[in-house]
């Protein structure tokens, strides 16, 4: 199988997680795409979704899903998304399409997070695949001597704006053996509006697809 039919498996596995008549927070990425797809088949089943970016509520207003503000729906009962990375511990790195800030916000607002990933992108211990960070534009040059500081390499993503309209930093070379603790510490650097690191709100479920079938972690 290829690396985009277990997405698509691991996507249609997350379908079995809906309550009829809810509103779900729905993700960002390709993964995710085979979700928002699949979503025509219990269309009249949902209410509604909230959208973790731009592309993604366009997505699901093409197949004519209402897309619903956060503020309006209150707390979700389901949130579905994606990782670049992601642990037996169920903490994620996320933000490799840069919209790491809404979809931290959807998944703090959800009940339920189901992620989604093919089999490739679990580890043993994340930060293989570069931690994006999302800054305000004129802390870039502060927030990178921050993240020196640390032991990063951070490289400044070149020709990218956010929904939010800051930019995007991923920091190679973090070897991210306390998610939390470090989740926490980067939260602290003024000019840092998300990183991409889920461990303090890990995932409650991880849908991993493989050549074997879509193995359930909790
Ligand atoms: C976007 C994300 C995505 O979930 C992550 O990048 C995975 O993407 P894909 O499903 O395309 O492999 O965090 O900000």
């Amino acid at each position: 199988m290829t690396q985009d039919e277990l997405k698509k498996a691991a996507a249609l596995a997350a379908l079995d997680y809906i309550k009829p008549g809810t509103v779900l927070g729905v993700g960002t990425g390709s993964t995710v795409n085979h979700f928002i797809d699949a979503l025509t088949s219990v269309k009249g089943k949902i209410d509604g979704a909230v959208a973790s970016s731009v592309a993604t509520a366009e997505r699901l207003k093409k197949h004519g899903i209402p897309v619903l503000e956060l503020n309006a729906a209150g707390e979700l009962p389901l949130y579905v998304d994606g990782a670049d990375e992601a642990t037996r511990h169920l903490h994620l790195i996320k933000g490799g399409g840069g919209a790491l800030t809404r979809e931290k916000i959807v998944a703090q607002a959800s009940e339920k997070f189901v992620c989604i990933i093919d089999e490739s992108k679990l580890v043993d211990v994340l930060g293989r695949f570069p931690l994006p960070i999302e800054v305000v534009p004129m802390a870039r040059s502060l927030v990178g001597r921050e993240l020196v500081k640390l032991g990063g390499e951070p490289v400044l993503r070149q020709g990218f704006s956010t929904d939010n309209g800051n930019i995007i930093i991923d920091v190679h070379n973090l070897k991210i053996l306390n998610p939390v603790e470090i989740e926490e510490k980067l939260n602290q650097i003024p000019g840092v509006v998300t990183n991409g690191l889920f461990a303090r709100r890990p995932a409650d479920v991880l849908l991993v697809a493989s050549a074997s079938g879509v193995k359930i972690l909790r």
